[in-house]
């Protein structure tokens, strides 16, 4: 059997979590590849909203297991708090939870570094999450990194400390005013650490590779979206490692011949967080609009979402980066009332209109090109099936459809599990 991928087109927040956790019951194992607590990934079932930020959103479900890969950082502080959370709910996740010994650690002085290196920016920050994703990724490639399977062996406390001191002069280095107890934030640390040894750390690209060879059935779970991905994304206001599709073979140790269906999920707008170009960004009522109905704050840190249209150019661009075989459109309810709804085909760009996605989007280099399209009135909440959507909203998918030549398989209406319409 194979691997589907799923992966967000965009700058993140694409609602992810959603559909994997729509998805689930066709799968024996969901496994996250990259990134770590800068995710925020929103489930909504039963009348109650669950967020992870580096467990894989299939935990709720009885059947599947679940994989945290090699490509994830982990903080066993954040990470011991979802545990907690899970727990109180009662889901029982020491079965169904499995942990890459490859996975590196986010340390302490990670997250503090973040925000020294951040602060010291000054405006040209990036607008990390500050969850210490970007100096743990620099110490996994400088190859300083403290992997999870460390923390089995002897001795690994003393690589800790030479490390932490490390960051401590780094931190000193950047001379910006971050106040912090190490003392402390490390008693919590070693503290959760324990709770990471009650789990199971596991040889996870065996693993994988045996799961394929025995038929099981293995979704691989992307995090943050493809305009943030470390080397296609909008750099440097990006994240710091692979979002694309790339990223699942080296997370997790799939060969690419492995991979079937990618599933690429898109707002039926474009929404970003943090600092970096964004060309359809809108600064009117309309903008407004979108982020107060769509509810765009971000899941992790609470910071409001930037929002525009859509943008064809950077969604074909995610498309062919990512090899997108099916299309999952959300938030479509959020466009309800609009009567123009905007989509972004092309790009003027240095006086020439163009419709591949340039080196350079900052504002001064680009104007967006738009078409437009009759908006729709209806409420589509309430919504089950597709017969029941409303033409406009019909025209609008077909228009994307055609533009991207992939087809739109699923259409979001809603938060909850429920208001989504299989076409
Ligand atoms: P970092 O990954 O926390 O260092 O953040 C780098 C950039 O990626 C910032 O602009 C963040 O706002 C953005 N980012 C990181 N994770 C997410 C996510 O899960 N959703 C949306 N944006 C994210």
């Amino acid at each position: 059997m194979a691997v589907d991928l799923l992966l967000g087109l965009q700058w993140g927040d694409e609602c992810k979590g959603k559909i994997v956790d729509v998805l689930t019951s066709n799968y024996n194992l969901i496994a996250r590849f990259q990134g770590g607590p800068n995710a925020g990934h929103t489930l909504v079932f039963n009348g109650k909203k669950h967020v992870l930020h580096t467990i894989p959103s299939g935990i709720f479900h009885d059947n599947a297991t679940n994989l945290v890969g090699n490509g994830v950082v982990i903080d066993p502080v954040i990470f011991k708090k979802e545990l907690d959370k899970l727990e109180a709910q009662g889901v029982d996740y020491r079965k169904s939870l499995l942990i890459s010994r490859k996975a590196h650690l986010i340390l302490p002085t990670h997250r503090l570094l973040d925000a020294a290196s951040e602060t010291a920016k000054g405006k040209a920050k990036i607008g990390s999450t500050l969850k210490g994703i970007g100096p743990t990724y620099m110490d996994k490639t400088g190859r300083n990194g403290i992997r999870v399977g460390d923390i089995e062996l002897d001795g690994w406390k003393q690589r800790y400390r030479t490390l932490a001191n490390k960051h401590e002069a780094m931190i000193a280095f950047h001379n910006v005013d971050i106040q912090y107890e190490l003392k402390e934030l490390e008693a919590e640390f070693f503290d959760a650490i324990e709770t990471l040894k009650e789990l199971t750390f596991i040889d996870s690209e065996e693993y994988v590779f045996q799961a394929i060879k025995d038929g099981k059935s293995i979704l691989a779970e992307g995090a943050q979206g493809s305009l943030l991905d470390i080397d296609f994304g909008t750099y440097p206001f990006v994240t710091s490692s692979n979002t694309t599709a790339a990223g699942a073979c080296t997370g997790l140790g799939i060969a690419p011949n492995k991979i079937a269906d990618v599933f690429g999920i898109f707002k039926a707008y474009t929404t970003r967080v943090g600092s970096g170009p964004f060309p359809t960004e809108l600064f009117d009522d309309i903008g407004e609009t979108m982020g107060r109905v769509g509810h765009e704050f971000g899941a992790t840190t609470g910071r409001r979402r930037r929002c525009g249209w859509l943008d064809l150019v950077a969604l074909k661009y995610a498309c062919q980066v990512n090899g997108v075989t099916q299309l999952m459109m959300m938030k479509a309810d959020v466009l309800s009332g609009f009567d123009t709804l905007k989509i972004c085909t092309a790009y003027e760009y240095k006086g020439e209109r163009i419709t591949h996605l340039p080196y350079n989007i900052e504002a001064e280099n680009i104007t967006p090109i738009y078409t437009e399209m009759k908006g729709w009135k209806e409420n589509l909440t309430e919504m089950e099936d597709g017969s029941q959507l409303p033409q406009e909203l019909n025209d609008y998918i077909v228009f994307l459809e055609n533009a991207l030549e992939t087809p739109i398989k699923i259409v979001s209406v809603g938060p909850d599990r429920k208001q989504t319409i299989f076409r």
